[in-house]
């Protein structure tokens, strides 16, 4: 069946995967993205997938932003909250600001993205809430105090909301992708991101597109009994 799909960070990396894999499912797609404007464009133009500029740190430019996609689009079904940033340091060097900045993207943002959609899919009596969560905030990470606490906290958000949703027909899961090919992996020091792959049993950095066939498959019909759920896909590095 062909829903509405918001994928918040939609427009690069991982989301951007997601975001193509959704459509080519049959979905109608919105993408959103923060800042990056040349590379929305080149995405819309490239996918035919429509982009949309919000912060997702910000309740009231979300709910604005969620409000005209749906004007374009029709009422959301499926949301995927996937934006993400990394302000990685040391915990004895990390500044207040660092563990703000990651916090009110990574953690507000998915308040942000699934409260303005929430009233809706109760109403509907269906919604398929995914969270892209991440191996770090099962495992912890050397530098990301920060950035742990917020995927932990998204492994929370998904065992709540599927508890408040189930009986109204929403699924809320999560997925935690190990290390993947995208540009906030290329931006660890490639020395460091070598001893990650060594890490790695499959020797090898995942694929966005990896991660956006679980998302597909959470977000169909067919996925309806599970919920609450964390999807681990990293290549064998970590077992919960
Ligand atoms: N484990 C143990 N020790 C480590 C370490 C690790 N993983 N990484 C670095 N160290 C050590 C260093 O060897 C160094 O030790 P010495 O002082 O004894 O030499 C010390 O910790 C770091 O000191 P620096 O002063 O060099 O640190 P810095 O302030 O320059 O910070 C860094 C460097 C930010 C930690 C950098 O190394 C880095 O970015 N590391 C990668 C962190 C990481 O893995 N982030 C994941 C990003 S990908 C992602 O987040 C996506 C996802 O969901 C998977």
């Amino acid at each position: 069946m062909s829903r509405v799909a918001l994928v918040t960070g939609g427009s690069r990396g991982i989301g951007a995967a997601i975001s193509i894999a959704l459509k080519a499912a049959g979905h109608k797609v919105a993408a959103t993205y923060a800042g990056n404007d040349e590379a929305a464009a080149k995405f819309t133009a490239e996918t035919g997938i429509k982009t949309y500029k919000w912060n997702v740190a910000d309740y009231d430019e979300s709910a604005s932003g969620i409000a005209r996609v749906e004007a374009d689009l029709g009422p959301i079904d499926i949301v995927v909250a996937n934006a993400g940033i990394t302000r990685d340091a040391p915990f004895h060097k990390m500044t207040r600001d660092q563990w703000q900045q990651v916090i009110d993207t990574n953690l507000t943002g998915v308040f942000n993205t699934v409260h303005p959609v929430w009233p809706g899919m109760r109403e509907r009596k269906f919604g398929r809430v995914v969270v892209i969560s991440s191996i770090n905030g099962q495992k912890g990470q050397f530098a990301q105090v920060n950035y742990a606490a917020t995927k932990a906290g998204d492994l929370g958000i998904v065992k709540s909301l599927a508890q408040e949703g189930a009986r109204a027909g929403i699924t809320a899961n999560a997925i935690c992708p190990g290390y993947i090919a995208t540009d906030m992996v290329m931006a660890v020091p490639e020395k460091v991101r070598e001893s990650i792959i060594a890490q790695i049993p499959a020797g090898r950095l995942g694929e966005p597109e990896e991660i956006a066939r679980c998302v597909v498959f959470l977000a169909s019909d067919d996925a309806g009994f599970i919920n609450g759920s964390t999807i681990s896909a990293n290549g064998a590095q970590f077992f919960v």
